[in-house]
């Protein structure tokens, strides 16, 4: 059956029909269950009265039709090719505000007034230093451990540093959880850096800004000082801000489903780490440089496209697909346009960069991915930024986690104070063996 032919997460979404509520019809039973509008997107039909009257459940693998929380954070329209945060287009964002306003942004609402953005600025920049106890932490640690695994335990111990006095019932107390996550996550990731290759740890310094702050921290050596590039740091606040959010994907539905249990956020956030680290999810952006460098040329390209159209092989284009996005991802639009600008400005010639072009104009053109609506995603050009900025390629998903913690804590937020939030439990579809009588070891 030809792909356009397939119903399925690759097809684009009809126009929503105009409903108040729905009748579904289950053999003799009959319920009338309400549809739920946003401001934007498509209608849902709240199916939560369906097993009481029908005595049924509904089945949906990856959740690929299934809304499972209210969220007025971040809204995105993959059909069109639209990410807003709190209504502000990514496109506007990306030109004209910085990391930490789209931090506060996604965290309260709207954009901050100067006093309010240097209050905010200050509690973050107060709360960058990590408890002495966690250098004895990190010497656990084999020097080779991937600084992904690093990150999970060590936001995972955070909780044993920071939970015990706290009430999370008391909303600046929540706050402030918030704030030493958006704070600490660059430190801890550095020290993850510097302690794979065995330099000493670096404090975080008050006097500069955020993403420069964490530069420092990450290359700073104590024989001389560092002379940081502008654009590297434009370069890499501008990553941060178009990672941030991207509402309910499957590391925000994780800090949301461990969020929901009433779990400390340090938990959460570990978590949420953990489900990024995936190479469907942000573990691509390590995957997709590690493809190009095995293509290798541009004369190669063909055969990679090839490759990747056959199932057999096992292989997909890193970096190509979205579960949302059937059109261009609006953050590859404006990566790929800063992946030449940051090359040129820092003289980098890096032949990967023409794999990549190659590599997109090929799979754009070509009838598999054009039926199937595959196109550039976030991480198939920010991996080349993150090599030009010096960025190990290891460290490519903990850049990702660093950008991603705004949004993470923005959520548990919403959640906490959302009247609609219940523990998360999905049902299932059991397919194992039916009811049968335990037989002894003697007589299997
Ligand atoms: N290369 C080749 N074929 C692909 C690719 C790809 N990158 N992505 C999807 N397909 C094909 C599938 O084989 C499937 O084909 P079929 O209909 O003939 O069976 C069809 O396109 C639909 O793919 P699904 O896997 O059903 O789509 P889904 O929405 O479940 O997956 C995902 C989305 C996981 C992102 C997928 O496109 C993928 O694996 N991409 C590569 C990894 C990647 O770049 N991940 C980063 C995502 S963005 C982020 O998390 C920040």
């Amino acid at each position: 059956m030809p792909a356009s032919e397939k119903s399925g997460s690759n097809q684009v979404t009809p126009e929503p029909a105009k409903l108040d509520q729905v009748t579904l019809t289950a053999g003799d039973k009959s319920v009338v269950l309400p549809v739920q509008t946003g401001t934007l997107g498509s209608p849902c039909i709240d199916i939560a009265k369906l097993p009481s009257a029908t005595g049924c459940f509904t089945y949906d693998s990856g959740f690929t039709a299934t809304a499972s929380c209210k969220s007025a954070i971040t809204y995105i329209d993959g059909d069109a090719g639209v990410l807003m945060y709190r209504g502000y287009p990514i496109e506007q964002l990306a030109k004209q505000s910085s990391f930490l306003e789209v931090a506060y942004l996604l965290m309260n609402g709207n954009l901050p007034t100067s006093q309010e953005f240097a209050a905010f600025d200050s509690d973050v920049t107060h709360h960058t230093m990590m408890h002495e106890a966690f250098k004895g932490f990190l010497g656990g640690f084999r020097h080779d451990a991937h600084p992904m695994a690093m990150l999970v335990g060590m936001l995972g111990s955070m909780a044993s540093f920071y939970h015990n006095d706290l009430d999370y019932e008391d909303p600046a107390e929540r706050r402030l959880a918030a704030i030493r996550l958006i704070a600490k996550v660059p430190t801890i990731a550095a020290a993850c850096h510097r302690y794979s290759i065995g330099w000493p740890l670096r404090y975080p310094r008050n006097n500069v800004p955020y993403v420069e702050r964490f530069l420092q921290m990450m290359y700073e050596v104590p024989s001389e000082p560092l002379e940081l590039n502008p654009v590297a740091a434009k370069a890499l606040d501008l990553l941060f801000i178009l990672h941030a959010d991207h509402e309910q994907n499957a590391s925000t539905s994780t800090v949301r489903l461990v969020g929901s249990t009433g779990a400390n956020p340090y938990a959460c956030v570990a978590a949420g780490v953990a489900a990024l680290w995936g190479p469907a999810h942000g573990g691509a952006n390590e995957a997709v440089l590690k493809m190009l460098g095995e293509i290798g040329k541009p004369e190669n390209v063909g055969a990679a496209v090839e490759k990747a159209k056959n199932k057999e092989s096992g292989f997909r284009l890193m970096g190509f697909g979205h579960r949302v996005y059937k059109n261009f991802d609006p953050r590859a639009k404006i990566i790929r346009e800063m992946t030449h600008e940051v090359l040129n400005e820092l003289g980098i010639n890096d032949p990967l960069l023409d794999v990549a072009v190659k590599l997109e104009e090929a799979a754009l053109k070509d009838d598999y991915f054009i039926q199937r609506k595959l196109y550039p995603n976030v991480d198939f050009y920010s991996g080349i930024i993150y090599k030009a900025l010096r960025i190990p390629t290891e460290m490519f998903t903990v850049m990702f986690a660093i950008a991603r913690t705004a949004g993470w804590v923005a959520h548990w937020l919403e959640q906490q104070e959302d009247p609609e939030n219940k523990i998360g439990r999905p049902r299932q579809i059991y397919v194992g063996a039916p009811e049968r009588d335990y037989v002894g070891i003697d007589k299997r």
